[in-house]
């Protein structure tokens, strides 16, 4: 039993400003409009600017979030930040988003890497330090900018992904019956190959050959993926209220990865979610993997869609192949 509840004491993102629309997508691949609503539920994404990066992204959600729990950077603890898209190999973002945040003290900071997952990974991992009374704030992000790793010649890929930030200030509670009830962590290693960016690694090394096979832009199997991810989450969600003895009448809001509108509708639908009880943004904001289910969090939290006292269940899969989710009593 957890000394110490993990709750979230403020929530932010941020997105930047240019978009890409499906029209603009027509003009790039052989795609259209129709389709992509159709099969996706997306009509824009957002793609950072020339000046703008994953840590970039990072701070301004993080700065929302600390306004959001009304603390000084300098009284966190620790910082995560799940991404798959970090500023490069090493040193972390992470490190560097505790450089950009102008902290003093040397606390921990490290990256996640669960793809999609990655943000659901990092609050597990915060409530862990929270819950022993390692930790009183964790600062926890999910910040990617896909457009540097998206193929635009393939259109199986890129009409999916967009980028921004989301963050959580996770902090301690004497009520250990708050926040993070629940969690579950998967993976299924040997999905790797159905989602993946092959190159830039230790197994191959960037190279002219590399660069020429565009093996540094993420690969995808659509329908592969989007078998089991409608599975794996339909199977997260269930086991994620179960842990808790809810149901779909007691739990107040569902904030699921916006993966794709139908993987997310077909999920809910069958554990018997009414569409008002799932938040989507997918429509605006695309795919934006780590950051995904903090971003949504956050407008959730922004909108009066969920509140204290209120049960919500997180959920998400992606790359590795990962899934998680975590059941909160705000
Ligand atoms: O967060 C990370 C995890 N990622 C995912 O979970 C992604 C999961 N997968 C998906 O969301 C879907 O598989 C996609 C949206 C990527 C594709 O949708 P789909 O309904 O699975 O399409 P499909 O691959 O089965 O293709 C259906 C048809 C094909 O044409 P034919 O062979 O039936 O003539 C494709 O060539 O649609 C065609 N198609 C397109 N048409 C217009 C594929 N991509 C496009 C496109 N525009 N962008």
């Amino acid at each position: 039993m957890p000394r110490f509840g993990a709750v979230l004491s403020g929530t932010g993102s941020f997105l930047p400003e240019r978009r890409l629309t499906n029209g603009d997508l027509e003009k790039l691949v052989d795609t259209n409009n129709e389709w992509i609503i159709q099969r996706t539920g997306i009509h824009e994404r957002r793609l950072a600017g020339p000046s703008e990066s994953t840590a970039t992204l990072a701070l301004e959600a993080a700065r929302r979030a600390l306004d959001a729990a009304r603390l000084p950077a300098e009284q966190i603890d620790l910082i995560i930040v799940a991404t798959l898209t970090p500023e490069m190999p090493t040193p972390s973002t992470a490190c560097m988003l505790h450089h950009l945040l102008g902290i003093q003290r040397p606390i921990g900071a490290f990256d996640m890497g669960a793809a999609c997952s990655g943000f659901l990974y990092a609050l597990a991992t915060a409530t862990q330090f929270i819950g022993s009374g390692s930790y009183r704030h964790v600062l926890v992000v999910g910040a990617e900018t896909l457009s540097r790793v998206v193929d635009y010649t393939d259109r199986g890929t890129c009409i999916l992904f967009g980028d921004g930030a989301g963050a959580a200030v996770v902090s301690a509670c004497d009520n250990p019956q708050r926040g993070v009830r629940a969690f579950e962590l998967g993976a299924k290693g040997d999905g790797g190959t159905l989602l993946s960016i092959p190159a830039g690694g230790s197994r191959v090394p960037a190279s002219a050959v590399s660069v020429e096979n565009r093996l540094h832009y993420l690969k995808m199997n659509g329908r592969e993926v989007y078998k089991f991810a409608v599975h794996q989450m339909t199977m997260s969600l269930q086991r994620a209220m179960e842990a808790c003895s809810l149901t779909s009448q007691s739990v107040r809001l569902v904030v699921p990865h916006q993966v794709n509108l139908r993987i997310i509708n077909s999920a809910t639908e069958k554990m018997g979610f009414p569409r008002d009880k799932v938040f989507i943004n997918i429509d605006r904001y695309g795919n934006t993997s780590a950051a995904s289910v903090p971003i949504a969090l956050d407008e959730a939290i922004r909108q009066g869609r969920c509140g204290p006292g209120d049960w919500i269940i997180m959920v998400a899969f992606g790359a590795g192949l990962t899934w998680a989710s975590a059941t909160l009593h705000l």
